[in-house]
């Protein structure tokens, strides 16, 4: 029997694998997940099904990341490593996409021409034809620069059944000297609000109790979009029309840029009920002149006026970071001032990066200032063992405390707890007793280990 499946419009499948299986590795930032969520989505729209491990899977899909220079090692070696499963089975087809499929181009199919499909980031909606193609004419590899379809065109089968990502940007107009984001996503393009309130009002009726918006510079949101109200920020009214979502309870964001952060959108996350208490807001470097350097369009005091303005506000928001330290040319004062603000604005908790050049970006040919790797390993040793004392610290406040608790997984350690995320994001761990995956319930905040809070229920 013949069967079509329409997805949105703009893709049709005819199933053509049921009974193969896949499996997905993902490698990478949010984004990233969320794409391979949506590949999942188009593979089982094909027929096929989840296998448990790639070990019984038919169709292998890499998705790849290129942020940093370990990630392209990390790809090559595992492309290595998938030779031999390629080789068990003449049936099995290995498919790689992703930002260093995009970036690299040629190179993957030429050192690895065992890959059956390469595909790049902005037509993973063709994934399913190239496949198609590559059975019937043998390896392709398809890597446009212009974007096809959104691949939020695309269904997603997802990990968690209560919380989900929505794409409501794609892309980055910025140019962060150190950073191969723009030149792999391309250039920043919002969805339009209707597709998003539509796509949100879809995963509630699926049971999702939680969104996490996903965009690289969230609060410029809607430049691209021709609407007329331009009285205030597009970023701050799509967070209202979400809030008014019948049944959904919680909405988080990812990552707004601190050049454009605006004092609505911390009064949104005060007052909009479903926005959640946490801020996710990239420093990258304390200090002013290495902030110059990569291009980032603020200055230490500038940042630390916002974290004022969001502290005056939300006192008690969940606030966190990312920190590249040993940026070409950063001197011990440059750092000191990096660990300045590290201690002002105590984190929750803070994502560290070592400084990786990437061939193409800007801070790639500032060969002359590169610094040396003992030093790097220090300093970040230093911010290290000074933020974890902070993360520690901004944990125990929750002890003794009442929060609402979203249960969304059973613990991957110990399958009689329950794993979830309070309003500010931290996670934590309750015993199952009665509950049951997806309750949202208050509970008492009865301990904290370095990474994590210990509930009961109340
Ligand atoms: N080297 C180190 N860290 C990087 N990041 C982005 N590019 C680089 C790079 N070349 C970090 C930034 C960014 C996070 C997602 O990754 O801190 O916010
Ligand atoms: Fe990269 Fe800067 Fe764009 Fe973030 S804002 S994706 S760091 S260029």
């Amino acid at each position: 029997m013949e069967q079509t499946v329409e997805i949105k419009s703009k893709i049709t499948l005819k199933p053509s694998r049921f009974g193969k299986k896949y499996f997905v590795k993902t490698f990478g930032c949010q984004m990233n997940e969320h794409d391979s969520e949506r590949v999942s989505g188009m593979f089982e729209l094909d027929g096929m099904q989840k296998a448990e491990s790639e070990d019984n899977a038919d169709i292998l899909f890499v998705n790849t990341c290129t942020i940093r220079e370990n990630a392209d090692d990390k790809l090559y070696g595992t492309l290595g490593q998938l030779k031999k499963w390629k080789s068990q089975s003449e049936n099995r087809k290995l498919l790689v996409g992703g930002c260093a499929a995009q970036k690299d181009k040629n190179l993957v199919r030429d050192k690895a021409p065992w890959v059956d499909v390469v595909i790049g980031t902005h037509n993973l909606t063709n994934i399913i034809n190239l496949l198609n193609q590559s059975e019937d004419w043998g390896p392709v590899t398809e890597i446009i620069d212009e974007i096809e379809n959104l691949p939020t065109d695309a269904p997603s089968i997802r990990e968690s059944e209560f919380s989900a990502w929505l794409t409501i940007q794609i892309g980055c107009n910025n140019s962060c000297t150190f950073c191969i984001v723009p030149s792999v996503r391309g250039p920043e393009i919002s969805r339009r609000p209707v597709d998003i309130i539509n796509e949100a009002k879809q995963l509630v009726n699926e049971g999702v109790k939680e969104i996490t918006l996903l965009g690289q510079n969230v609060n410029s949101y809607g430049r691209d979009l021709k609407i007329d109200n331009k009285s205030r920020p597009y970023f701050t009214q799509l967070l209202e029309k979400l809030n008014d979502i019948k049944d959904l309870e919680r909405i988080r964001f990812t990552s707004p840029h601190p050049k454009d952060f605006k004092e609505e959108t911390i009064h949104a996350v005060k007052e909009l009920e479903k926005v959640c208490n946490q801020i996710h807001v990239p420093l990258q470097s304390g200090s002013s002149s290495i902030l110059s350097k990569m291009h980032r369009g603020y200055n230490k005091e500038r940042f630390l006026d916002k974290v004022d303005m969001i502290r005056s506000i939300l006192p008690d928001v969940s606030l966190t970071t990312d920190i590249i330290v040993g940026f070409p040319g950063e001197t011990d004062s440059d750092f000191e001032d990096t660990m300045d603000v590290i201690r002002y604005a105590e984190f929750d908790s803070v994502y560290m990066f070592k400084f990786s050049p990437r061939p193409g970006t800007a801070a790639y040919n500032m060969h002359d200032q590169f610094i040396p790797k003992e030093i790097i390993d220090n300093r970040f040793d230093s911010l290290k063992i000074t933020q974890t004392d902070i993360s520690e610290r901004r944990l125990k406040r929750f002890i003794g405390t009442e929060q609402l608790l979203l249960i969304e997984k059973i613990s991957k350690k110990n399958d009689l707890i329950y794993s979830g995320k309070i309003n500010s994001g931290q996670i934590t761990h309750i015993a199952k007793d009665n509950l049951n995956l997806g309750d949202l319930i208050k509970v008492k905040i009865t301990d904290s280990t370095p990474f994590f809070l210990k509930a009961e229920k109340v």
